[in-house]
């Protein structure tokens, strides 16, 4: 007898996985992308003149080692790059007892990806890593006024257990 043929699972049109040395240019690309959204939101978000030598080290480690994630979303068949993020695994001094989490350290859907699961996907797999490296809590910092990360986080349930204040002394 024949089983039914289950029924195909839709394609969501990207691909996602960790990044690997070659994705490095196109990873950059996306970690500008974010940080002008950012900066565009709050100024001291602006990267510096030599950000890209910076960020070096952590695309290195997140390429080899268990301490740091990074995934990127191409679109299928034409490769483009659609999403990133970057989580690392964070360690405060040890006279809290509460000191190591993962932190999400950038998430970015560009911006005609939005609305279409992927961030939430980058998230899950973000997560799911941070279980696999044995920390069960996820952090993140976001602007007060990014309200469609601060509407996503939450509906992915996330909640706001403390806040940044600044003063500017001029
Ligand atoms: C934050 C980000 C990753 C979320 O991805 P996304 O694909 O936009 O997320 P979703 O569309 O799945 O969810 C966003 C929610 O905000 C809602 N939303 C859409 N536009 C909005 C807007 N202008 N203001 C507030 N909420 C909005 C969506 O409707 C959705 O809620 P719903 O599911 O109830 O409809 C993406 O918007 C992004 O890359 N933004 C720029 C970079 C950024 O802010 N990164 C996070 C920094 S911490």
């Amino acid at each position: 007898m024949k089983l039914p043929m289950s029924a195909p699972s839709q394609d969501p049109g990207w691909v996602l996985c960790r990044a690997r040395r070659h994705d490095a240019a196109a990873v950059k690309a996306l970690f500008w992308k974010l940080h002008a959204f950012n900066a565009g939101l709050d100024p001291r978000f602006a990267l510096t003149e030599d950000w890209e030598a910076q960020l070096d080290p952590t695309l290195d480690q997140a390429l080899g080692g268990r301490e740091v994630l990074c995934l990127i979303a191409r679109e299928r068949g034409t490769g483009q790059p659609c999403g990133f993020a970057l989580a690392a695994i964070h360690r405060d001094a040890g006279l809290w007892r509460h000191h190591e989490w993962v932190e999400v350290e950038a998430l970015y859907v560009a911006e005609e990806w939005r609305g279409r699961a992927l961030a939430a996907a980058l998230l899950a797999r973000a997560c799911a890593w941070a279980v696999s490296v044995g920390q069960p809590v996820v952090q993140l910092y976001v602007t007060a006024n990014n309200e469609r990360a601060l509407r996503f986080y939450r509906q992915e349930g996330f909640q706001q257990t403390q806040a940044i204040l600044r003063k500017v002394l001029t």
